[in-house]
């Protein structure tokens, strides 16, 4: 299992092609699909393309959205990371929990540490968060990372609010 950190209740690991099957349920919840434009994955073999085409090739340079554990019991709740954007060249911060695992402060204990994982151990410069305006979750937990808004803007349609952060801001 390649671990990539572990916060005080999480660990964080690289996802694999054995992954499919979390990975389709996690993208099938129309709660964890509301404000992302992404198809619901209707069986493991499109899990399976999602990763072999989108999420294992962000592994390069260490950057990529990760599984996320409890330690406590293993389960498998999510996933979190950082993701190079391919068309502006930006990092961005990012993170899909299962409902089951809302409301615990999860999100905001992974990301907290994603964020210092790319400053501190990748040497970033500059770290980005995008989110639906109406998405007030992630953007909480943006907001309580210390990410500061930096505009609106339009994707895919819908109106987003962008975040950044850099390796010399206080990290709450
Ligand atoms: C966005 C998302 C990750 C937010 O998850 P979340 O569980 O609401 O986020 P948090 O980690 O901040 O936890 C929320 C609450 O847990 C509570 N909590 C319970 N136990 C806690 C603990 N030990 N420590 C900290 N907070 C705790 C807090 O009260 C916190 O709410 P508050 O900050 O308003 O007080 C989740 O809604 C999700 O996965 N949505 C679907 C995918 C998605 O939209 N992704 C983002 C796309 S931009």
């Amino acid at each position: 299992m390649n671990i990539i950190l572990q916060t005080p209740r999480l660990l964080l690991r690289q996802l694999t092609i054995a992954d499919a099957a979390v990975i389709q349920q996690l993208n099938s919840a129309p709660e964890v699909l509301k404000y992302i434009h992404e198809p619901a994955l209707e069986n493991a073999a499109q899990a399976e393309q999602v990763l072999i085409n989108i999420i294992l090739p962000q592994y390069k340079n260490n950057l990529g959205r990760w599984a996320v554990h409890t330690k406590h019991n293993n389960e498998f709740i999510g996933w979190c990371g950082l993701k190079l954007l391919a068309e502006t060249s930006e990092i961005d911060l990012g993170y899909r929990f299962k409902k089951n695992a809302w409301g615990h402060g999860y999100a905001t204990e992974a990301a907290r540490d994603v964020l210092d994982y790319g400053f501190n151990q990748l040497n970033l410069k500059t770290i980005i968060a995008k989110a639906q305006v109406e998405n007030l979750a992630s953007i909480n937990v943006l907001q309580k990372i210390g990410m500061q808004f930096l505009k609106e803007d339009l994707e895919d349609g819908c109106l987003i609010k962008v975040f950044t952060a850099s390796d010399s801001a206080q990290i709450n």
